[in-house]
Formats: C-alpha cells, sequence, structure tokens
C-alpha cells in the first residue's frame, strides 16, 4: 500500500497533514486577509510549536498568564493551514497570532509586506527526528515507523509532514530578507527561558513588567506544561485527533540531546555528514548537547 497517499497530501511539493489540512486555505493562499499586526509563529514540525504557542498565548494575553481564562493555546493561536476548529479568521480581533508549518514559498504573498512579524522557531535535527519518530509512532493520523533505520530514511527524503527539514529551514532563512522574520532556537529557549522570551518580546515589541515575564516564564516551564490541559494537547489528540496507544505524550521529555539515546554512532555519523553538506552556507547557531555553551 502506498502510506505516502493515505497519510500525507503533496501540494506543490511539500506534505500536509491529509486528514487535518484545510485545502480552501492552501489553495486560496493569496487570497487570505493579512493584516500588518498579525504575527505568525513558523516552525518544521517537532521543533517547540506548542512551547512558543504558550509562551505567545501567556505575553499577549493577561487572562492565560495569570490563567484566570481557561483557553486552550490552539484557540488561541490557531493553526493557520490546519485550522482545526474552523475559525473565521476574519473575525478574530487584532492582533491575530498564528501558527503555521507552511514553507517559505506557500505563505500568502502579503507577509511579503515587511510589517506581519514572523518568528521561526528552529531545533536541532537530531532531536527533531527523535521527537517525531515518537509522535509518528504515536499518532493514529501518521504513518507508523517500523524503526528508526526507516525513519531516518523518510526524514531525510522530507516523506513526513512538513517534507525535507533542510528545506524548510534553509528555504526560510534564505529568503529571511523578503520578510519581517526573527530566528530562535529551541536550544536556547530551553537553556535560558527568561532572556529568550524578553528577546521576543522585544522583536514583537510587546512591554512586560518583570512580574509578567516571570509569569511568562512561569507558565511556559516543561513540568507546568505538561499539568496544564490548556497547553498540553492532552484533549486535542486523545479525543479530536486519535493516538494509537495511552501512554505516549505530546509533552515527552522536552530536552537537548535526547538523540544521543536513539541514533546509533553509524547513524549519528551518516545524519552529520549530510547535515554539514546541506547546511554549511547557513549560519544559525545550533546546539547538540545540554551541556553545550
Ligand atoms: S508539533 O506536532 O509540530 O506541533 O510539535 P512541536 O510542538 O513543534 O514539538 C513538540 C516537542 O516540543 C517539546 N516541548 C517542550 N520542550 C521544552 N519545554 C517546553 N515547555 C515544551 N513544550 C513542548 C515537546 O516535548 C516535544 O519534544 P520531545 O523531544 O518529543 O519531548
Amino acid at each position: 500500500m502506498d502510506h505516502k497517499k493515505e497519510y500525507l497530501l503533496n501540494f506543490k511539493g511539500y506534505n500536509f497533514e491529509r486528514s487535518l489540512v484545510k485545502m480552501n486555505i492552501v489553495e486560496n493562499m493569496d487570497n487570505q486577509e493579512i493584516r500588518d499586526d498579525d504575527v505568525f509563529l513558523v516552525t518544521f514540525p517537532k521543533s517547540g510549536t506548542i512551547w512558543t504557542q504558550q509562551i505567545l498565548s501567556s505575553i499577549f494575553f493577561e487572562g492565560h498568564r495569570n490563567s484566570t481564562e481557561n483557553v486552550q493555546t490552539m484557540d488561541r493561536i490557531p493553526f493557520f493551514e490546519y485550522n482545526i476548529h474552523n475559525f473565521d479568521f476574519t473575525k478574530m480581533p487584532s492582533p491575530r497570532i498564528f501558527a503555521s508549518h507552511l514553507p517559505y514559498y506557500l505563505v500568502p504573498k502579503a507577509l511579503k509586506n515587511k510589517k506581519t512579524k514572523i518568528l521561526y522557531v528552529y531545533r536541532n535535527p537530531k532531536d527533531i527526528l527523535t521527537s517525531y519518530f515518537h509522535f509518528t509512532n504515536l499518532m493514529a493520523n501518521f504513518e507508523a515507523a517500523n524503526s528508526m533505520e526507516s525513519f531516518i530514511q523518510k526524514f531525510l527524503e522530507g516523506r513526513v509532514v512538513g517534507s525535507c527539514w533542510f528545506d524548510h529551514i534553509r528555504g526560510w532563512y534564505e529568503h529571511r530578507h523578503d520578510f519581517n522574520i526573527m530566528f530562535q532556537s529551541y536550544e536556547d529557549m530551553k537553556k535560558d527561558l527568561r532572556s529568550s522570551v524578553i528577546k521576543i518580546c522585544s522583536f514583537l515589541e510587546k512591554k512586560l513588567s518583570d512580574e509578567d515575564v516571570d509569569a511568562v516564564v512561569r507558565q511556559s516551564m516543561f513540568q507546568n506544561m505538561k499539568s496544564d490541559p490548556r497547553a498540553n494537547y492532552e484533549d486535542i489528540i486523545r479525543n479530536e485527533i486519535g493516538t494509537r496507544n495511552d501512554e505516549g505524550k505530546f509533552l515527552r521529555k522536552g530536552t537537548i540531546g535526547d538523540w544521543k539515546h536513539h541514533l546509533t554512532v553509524d547513524q549519528n555519523e551518516r545524519f552529520d555528514k549530510i547535515f554539514y553538506k546541506n547546511m554549511k552556507n547557513i549560519p544559525l547557531k545550533f546546539i547538540w548537547d545540554i551541556n553545550e555553551e
């Protein structure tokens, strides 16, 4: 059976998750309303999307930051192309914040207005691969991976939702001058969340008091998110999308360097060769180990 046909939907060379993507949006990108004060959080899957959704929800919404409102991050910051709850985006009050896995060439052209802000969160791809391997085996709407070896092949060939990681990050980086974009690494958030929150606030021109920044950081810590039903996606993955088992979690380890427990020496060396070949002209900093400076 051709699983690619079953689980993925390829549009203009990019793989979407077939059961969730809203083709009425994807096929009409340039007709989507874009406002100057919209914010787009763009990521390759498994790079820290829901983490940053929680950070942005806490930055922008006081009721989220101080937990007086019980609104899921997914509803505060809906996915643009996976508009799961079918929001009428035109009715959302400004500033609207969207999450997206889109590659640079499929986003609405109006994002090139250089006013709409784009926050691109990236993560070292060995941890993405590891996170994705577990996720793909947890979610009923993803093709289960028989082994890490076969999943590495699929990941490198871009036969996954999001297509090829190298194309995604290179595309956004090489076209960064067309957009108002900031690159933020998962690992920097992990190593110093407070400084990262301040940097993100500065890019988004949001002035928060020290106490408010502390509250954003508190809300966005891994352990807090894990037990926060607004942020942990448990309800969505269990009751709306569907999982293969009850054990796996969306918030799995939330760390840097878990790949070391999953890749063999040989797999790691092969991955390194491909990484350096593809990324040699991209000066973004990657952190592979929690103890790395
Ligand atoms: S998705 O499916 O694309 O939306 O997944 P995404 O949210 O991008 O990535 C999921 C991984 O992010 C980790 N995560 C966190 N890490 C650290 N701190 C916090 N607060 C946090 N929240 C989510 C999550 O655990 C997934 O990584 P792994 O390595 O699987 O744990």
